[in-house]
C-alpha cells in the first residue's frame, strides 16, 4: 500500500479561509484528521446533502465514512456542545461511532468561563466569539483547569475539582462581576451525562498518531483560526488564546512534527478579519461590500460562528511572507478566486512603507502604510474552470504574482463554493 502523506493545514490570515474545503479534499487521502488547537470557536462550514452545516468542535473529516477524527490535548473543549454537533451530523445520517477520539488531556470549556468572558468582552472588546477560548486557556495555564480525563475518575473527584475552580477562580469573579456561577453539583452532573455517551471515544491519541504517521501515513492535522490569531505570532492582544500556526501541532498533538510531510496554508484571494484589531490592508466601504457580498449566499463574508460581517480589504503580501516563514510553509491554497470577478483593478500589498517585515507591536500595525501593486481584473465567470491554464489571464497574472511575492507555489485555488469548485495544480 502507497504511503499516505502526513500533512498539516492552516489559516494564514485571520481565520475564516476556507479550510473545510481544502481539508475536505485533503481527507480523500487521508486516514485520521485531528484539530490541534483552539475549541468551539471556530466554525468549519460544510455542504451535507445540500445542507450546510457548521462544525464548531469535531473535525470535518467526520463527514467521511471511514475517517477517525481526534479531537487533540491542545484544544478546549466544550464537551455537551460536542454531543450537540454529533447529534446534528446523526440527523443528516452520519455515522460517528467508533470514529472520535478525544485526548483526556484536552482541558474543558466550563459553564464558568463562558458566564466569565460574557461580561470581560463587554469591557474589554478583543471581540471574542464568546466560546469560553480566553477563559478555558487562562486557567490551564494557571493550572486549575479541569482535564477531560478527569471526568471518567467519577462524581465525587469531580465536584471536588469544581468546588476547587469555585474557592479560588470563583470567589474572585464573584466579588468583582457581581457574577452567580452554577454549583459544582450541576455542573458535574451535566459532564457525566455526556461522558456517559461519549466516555468511549475518549483515549490517547500521541502515540495513536504517531503510529499511523510512521506506517501507512495519512495523519491530517487541521488548524483552526489562523496564523495572524495566533497567541504568539498574531496581532496581541487582538488574537486567540492558542498556537494557530503548524508549530501548535507539536504541542497540540504530542507529535514529532518531522513526521510531517507537508504544511499547505490556506490563503483567501482577498484578505478578511472579524472581531477588533489592526487590519492594514482593509478596504473603504464600498470595496468591502463587493468583497463581503450581501449576506444572500452561504459563501458571503459572515463569521459562521457569530454571524457578524467580516471586514474585508485586499491581499497583504507582507503578512503573507511573515506567516510562510513561521509555518514553514510548503504550499499555498489560494481561495475565493471567484469573488474578485468584476473588481477591477485589483490591489496586493506588497510591502509597508518603510518596512518589509511584519511589526511585533500593535502600535507599530495600526500605524503601517501598505504599499500596493495594481493588477487588471477580470469579469469571466471563472467558477466552472477546472484547468489553470483556462483562466482569464488577469486571475492567472493575480495567482502568479502572490507565488513569486512569497516565493512559495500556489497548489489549490477555490474558485466557487461547491466541493468539486477546487483547481488542483499539479506538482
Ligand atoms: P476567541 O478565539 O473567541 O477568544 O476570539 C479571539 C479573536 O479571534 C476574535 O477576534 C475572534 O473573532 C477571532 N476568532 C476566533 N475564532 C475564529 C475563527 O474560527 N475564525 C475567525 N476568527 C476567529
Amino acid at each position: 500500500m502507497q504511503r499516505l502523506k502526513n500533512i498539516i493545514v492552516v489559516g494564514l490570515f485571520w481565520g475564516d479561509e476556507g479550510k473545510a474545503k481544502i481539508v475536505d479534499l485533503l481527507t480523500e487521502n487521508a486516514r485520521v484528521v485531528a484539530r490541534y488547537q483552539g475549541g468551539a470557536n471556530a466554525g468549519h462550514s460544510v455542504e451535507v446533502a445540500g445542507k450546510r452545516f457548521v462544525l464548531h468542535q469535531v473535525p470535518t473529516g467526520i463527514l467521511h465514512p471511514d475517517k477517525i477524527c481526534v479531537l487533540g490535548a491542545g484544544m478546549v473543549i466544550d464537551f455537551p456542545k460536542i454531543l450537540d454537533e454529533l447529534y446534528g451530523l446523526e440527523k443528516l445520517g452520519i455515522d460517528w461511532h467508533g470514529r472520535l477520539r478525544i485526548s483526556p488531556r484536552a482541558n474543558l470549556v466550563l459553564p464558568y468561563h463562558k458566564l466569565v468572558e460574557e461580561i470581560e468582552e463587554r469591557k474589554r472588546g478583543i471581540g471574542t466569539t464568546k466560546r469560553g477560548i480566553d477563559p478555558a486557556y487562562r486557567d490551564k495555564a494557571a493550572r486549575i483547569n479541569v482535564r477531560i480525563g478527569e471526568i471518567g475518575l467519577g462524581k465525587v473527584h469531580l465536584v471536588k475539582r469544581l468546588d476547587n475552580w469555585l474557592d479560588e477562580m470563583g470567589t474572585l469573579y464573584e466579588k468583582s462581576y457581581e457574577i452567580e456561577f452554577p454549583s459544582a453539583e450541576k455542573v458535574a452532573d451535566e459532564l457525566i451525562r455526556v461522558h456517559d455517551i461519549l466516555g468511549d471515544s475518549v483515549h490517547e491519541v500521541s502515540s495513536f498518531l504517531a503510529e499511523i504517521a510512521r506506517t501507512t501515513g495519512g495523519v491530517l492535522a487541521e488548524g483552526a483560526q489562523g496564523s495572524m490569531l495566533s497567541l504568539n505570532w498574531g496581532t496581541y492582544p487582538f488574537v486567540t488564546s492558542s498556537e494557530t500556526t503548524a508549530n501548535g501541532v507539536g504541542e497540540g498533538l504530542g507529535m514529532d512534527m518531522r513526521l510531517f510531510d507537508e504544511v499547505v496554508g490556506l490563503a483567501k484571494a482577498f484578505c478578511t478579519r472579524v472581531g477588533n484589531g489592526p487590519f492594514p490592508t482593509e478596504a473603504d466601504v464600498q470595496t468591502q461590500a463587493k468583497l463581503r457580498g450581501t449576506g444572500e449566499h452561504t459563501y458571503d463574508e459572515f463569521g459562521s460562528t457569530t454571524g457578524r460581517p467580516r471586514r474585508c480589504g485586499w491581499f497583504d503580501a507582507v503578512v503573507l511572507r511573515y506567516v510562510a516563514t513561521i509555518n514553514g510553509l510548503d504550499a499555498i491554497a489560494l481561495t475565493k478566486l471567484d469573488c474578485l470577478t468584476g473588481i477591477e483593478p485589483l490591489k496586493i500589498a506588497v510591502e509597508y512603507e518603510g518596512s518589509k517585515t511584519f511589526p511585533a507591536t500593535i502600535a507599530e500595525i495600526e500605524r503601517v502604510v501598505p504599499v500596493y501593486r495594481e493588477l487588471p481584473g477580470w469579469h469571466e465567470d471563472i467558477s466552472q474552470i477546472h484547468n489553470f491554464k483556462k483562466l482569464p489571464d488577469a486571475a492567472q497574472d493575480y495567482v502568479r504574482a502572490i507565488e513569486e511575492i512569497a516565493n512559495k507555489p500556489v497548489k489549490y485555488i477555490g474558485v466557487g463554493p461547491g466541493r468539486e469548485d477546487i483547481i488542483i495544480i499539479d506538482d
